[in-house]
């Protein structure tokens, strides 16, 4: 784009950042006119006490609520059909979505089936036009999806075998709570497999086709951010600082991304956890510096950016391209999460269909180089 390009921007949503920021819960909940909450959560964040935390400033401030906390990692419509019926029978509430994208995603399915009864979660193509969904609170307790910023959930439809895409403005969160106390004790492997989605987002947003100057602004500040705590709080999980500063800049990388779009490492990431059952950051990092590789000739400006963002000296052949990939290469090694192809369960024949699964990927049309499905194959046979 440029000066002149026309742009309209959806203002952000209600934030709240801070240690211990989790007590406003109740204030938050009675701010979107009603008084009593259904929480929707997963099991890993019951066995954490993170669940037990949240539950407890709802009983002290005499909150009517009701839980569900069967969502599964990357879920499914039955999840999302079971917590709709759950919630409906528990009647008017603001729905309280406590945990990763993975539940953030639910929730919005779940808050948007309420409002529409007559509808299941593989109806999802109609809902789009329906009716509102319940109000939504966003508590993320990982630092890298940045779903907490946007009205629509990835929901796997077992029965169909496909990803289904359930969303509606009015499931946009209305607040998105980031208390950073809530992810001390996410394990260090998880820890690097979210964060580095939050690395790619900044990234990918900055490079994007669809970069405007609100996204680029807010992609330069989460680059600065997750570049220097990401891998401080892989290294000591009980870092609040780190912890802070990555969920701030993972909340403004989903800002950004919403806003631009993404890239091919996307496109790619999305094909090999497809393929593969990968999860999603490590499938992003397994070809991250390669793609970038790949995009830096149409991508100059803003691998400069970004490398200025991660306050890199400026390299003394002028390629800040190069100096770039290389700090990305260097963050990726600190949290020893750069696997081949070949150890994350690709086999060679499957390589050509990864391939074509990225290129058709609605993510890749805001690549700064759109590739061909040889390149693409390319990049998977060097990264393999
Ligand atoms: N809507 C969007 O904009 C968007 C963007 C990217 C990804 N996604 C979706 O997000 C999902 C992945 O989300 P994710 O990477 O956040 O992981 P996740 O939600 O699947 O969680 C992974 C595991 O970490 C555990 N966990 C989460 N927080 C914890 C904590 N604080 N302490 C201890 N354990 C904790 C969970 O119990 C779970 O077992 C995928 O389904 C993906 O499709 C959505």
């Amino acid at each position: 784009m440029n000066s002149l390009t026309p742009l309209s921007i959806d203002g952000i949503c209600r934030v709240e950042f801070g240690p211990g920021r989790i007590d406003r819960l109740p204030a938050l909940i009675a701010a979107t006119g009603h008084t009593r909450a259904f929480v929707v959560t997963d099991r890993g964040l019951r066995a954490a006490g993170v669940a037990e935390r949240v539950l407890k400033t709802l009983d002290s401030a005499g909150i009517e609520y009701a839980v569900y906390d069967e969502v599964a990692p990357n879920p499914s419509t039955g999840n999302v059909d079971a917590g709709a019926a759950r919630a409906r029978a528990f009647g008017p509430a603001a729905v309280v979505a406590l945990g990763g994208g993975s539940v953030l995603d639910a929730a919005k399915g779940i808050s948007l089936l309420v409002g529409n009864p007559d509808a299941v979660a593989a109806d999802a193509d109609h809902l789009w036009d329906g009716a509102d969904g319940l109000p939504l609170v966003a508590i993320p307790t990982t630092s890298g999806t940045g779903a907490e910023t946007n009205g629509f959930g990835v929901i796997e439809d077992a029965a169909a075998h496909r990803k289904v895409y359930i969303g509606h403005p009015s499931v946009r969160p209305q607040v998105a709570l980031l208390d950073p106390e809530l992810t001390l004790g996410l394990p260090a492997a998880a820890t690097a497999a979210t964060g580095i989605d939050a690395l790619v987002h900044g990234i990918e947003s900055l490079a994007s086709r669809g970069a405007n100057p609100f996204s680029v602004a807010y992609a330069t500040q989460a680059v600065t951010l997750v570049s220097r705590a990401l891998p401080a709080a892989y290294r000591d999980g009980s870092d609040l600082d780190a912890r802070a500063e990555l969920m701030m800049g993972a909340h403004l990388a989903g800002q950004a991304l919403t806003l631009s779009g993404l890239g091919l490492v996307h496109g790619i990431g999305h094909a090999l956890t497809a393929h593969t059952g990968t999860p999603h950051g490590v499938a992003l990092a397994a070809v991250l510096e390669e793609v970038m590789e790949f995009s830096a000739p149409a991508a100059r400006d803003a691998y400069e950016q970004a490398g200025r963002a991660m306050r890199l000296d400026p390299p003394a052949d002028g390629d800040w391209a190069r100096a770039t990939v290389a700090a990305v290469r260097e963050i990726s090694a600190a949290l020893d999460i750069k696997r081949p192809l070949r150890e994350l369960g690709a086999d060679r024949p499957m390589l050509s269909s990864v391939a074509a699964g990225a290129v058709a990927d609605a993510v890749t049309k805001n690549a700064p180089r759109i590739p061909e499905t040889a390149e693409v194959l390319e990049i998977l046979e060097r990264t393999y």
